[in-house]
């Protein structure tokens, strides 16, 4: 899969771009603030359907947009896929009645769903604050594994947006269960939420299952990567962790995991993996038990929305107990791990985004990526300093420069 050519108009501080991509590999320097994460940020945008930090979609639109009479924001990208050209585009245009836009989605010219563009063009995006997956909130690390996921497989975001519509609609209903004081025994209030938790139990099982293989999938590979980058130090256990005890461990073993406990003798967890239909079943009893709690709380309190992943090394989770180092070096070797498992799982390489990532990597960290750049069909890479790369290297990329959302591009040396 190669991104050949890139269109923007008023994205971000990009009025205009055509950009072709025309080698494995495009080296973009620039000094700050003049648009690199911006590019990538565009490339992401045609991958996910998401920006890689943007909350709101206004924040795309440039702000040029507002020299045309209606605003709109336009990013466009060619993908050559076994011989077949995919045209991909996003189109931002101004919604009636807030400051916010829609999002159209067009592919070979054809209007779609935005969740249609997922997996089109797969990519895989290093950044500087990466880090954040190890250190920062469950909500991140949700967020890292479902984006991941919905790039490597369509039914996986089918499933995850049902169960998130069924979520919403759940947790309105325990909220007015809870205002109206209704009691978890009235046959009336079971009804009502059996309904929901039909979808809620299959749509999550699903989401689970895949999100535990997954992460069992990445485990090995990680550890590989980790051990490598420290000096074959530390062995590193990536582990899923459910909201609720799916049946592969006992329950005192389950309330150790949760408490942070992870003393050698719990990880790795036995197999085999628990599978979506398993899962059903548990989720279901899970949820039948605990509705007193569900309709105090007026909140659903079990399921993949309440999961979370950690970072075992020898016997110590790296989200609490980690130095900044440690949590880096997870970082990296949980994204190399992401790759690896999507290249096995849709036989095909993903676009490799690195943002600004090579300055501060010491010498291992740096050849490890420097490897893996060379080993997919296509990589984007930016940075401030072209010395961050060696000559033989620069030399194998085409090479680029960008200043104020201008790209201009170098001569070989
Ligand atoms: N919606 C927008 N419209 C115009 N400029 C924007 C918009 N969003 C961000 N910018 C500008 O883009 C620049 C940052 O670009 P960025 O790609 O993050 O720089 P860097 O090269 O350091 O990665 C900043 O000057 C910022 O003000
Ligand atoms: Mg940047």
């Amino acid at each position: 899969m190669f991104l050949t050519h890139l269109h923007l108009t008023h994205f971000r501080n990009y009025q205009h771009l055509d950009l072709d991509f025309r080698a494995p590999l495009t080296l973009i320097q620039g000094r700050n603030a003049q648009g690199k994460s911006n590019l990538l940020d565009a490339i992401y945008y045609l991958a996910t359907s998401k920006s890689s930090h943007a909350r709101a979609e206004r924040e795309v639109v440039g702000w040029s947009a507002e020299t045309e009479p209606i605003p709109y924001t336009q990013i466009a990208g060619t993908v050559r896929k076994d011989r077949e050209i995919h045209k991909l585009e996003v189109l931002f245009t101004p919604r009636n009645g807030d400051h916010n836009f829609t999002k159209q989605v067009r592919i070979n010219g054809v209007s779609r769903r935005g969740i249609d563009l997922i997996g089109e063009m797969r990519v895989v995006l290093f950044l500087p604050e990466d880090v954040i997956l190890v250190a920062g909130s469950p909500s991140d690390r949700r967020r890292y594994l479902d984006i991941a996921l919905c790039q490597i497989e369509r039914s996986y975001c089918q499933h995850l947006s049902r169960y998130q519509k069924v979520l919403a609609q759940r947790n309105s209903l325990l909220r007015n269960l809870r205002e109206a004081g209704a009691s978890s025994r009235d046959p009336g209030v079971i009804s009502q939420l059996t309904f929901w938790d039909d979808q809620l139990v299959h749509h999550g099982a699903y989401v689970l299952a895949r999100r535990y293989t997954f992460v069992r999938a990445m485990d090995p590979i990680g550890r590989a990567r980790h051990a490598r980058l420290s000096n074959e130090q530390e062995m590193l256990h990536l582990v899923y962790l459910p909201s609720f005890n799916v049946g592969n461990v006992s329950e005192a073993d389950y309330r150790r995991l949760m408490d942070g406990d992870t003393t050698p003798d719990l990880i790795p967890l036995p197999d085999p993996p628990p599978t979506a239909r398993g899962i059903e079943e548990i989720f279901r009893r899970k949820l039948d038990s605990r509705r007193d709690r569900e309709l105090m709380a007026g909140n659903t309190l079990y399921g993949p929305h309440r999961d979370d992943m950690g970072f075992v090394v020898n016997g110590r989770d790296l989200r609490t107990y980690g130095s900044r180092g440690q949590q880096r070096t997870a970082a990296l070797s949980l994204k190399l791990a992401e790759m690896e498992t999507m290249i096995a799982d849709t036989r095909e390489t993903p676009l490799l985004l690195l943002d600004d990532v090579m300055s501060e990597l010491d010498e291992t960290r740096r050849g490890m990526l420097l490897e893996v750049l060379a080993g997919v069909e296509q990589a984007i890479v930016t940075t401030t300093d072209w010395s961050d790369f060696s000559p033989d290297f620069r030399k194998q990329a085409q090479l680029l420069r960008v200043e104020a959302g201008q790209i201009e591009e170098m001569k070989r040396e």
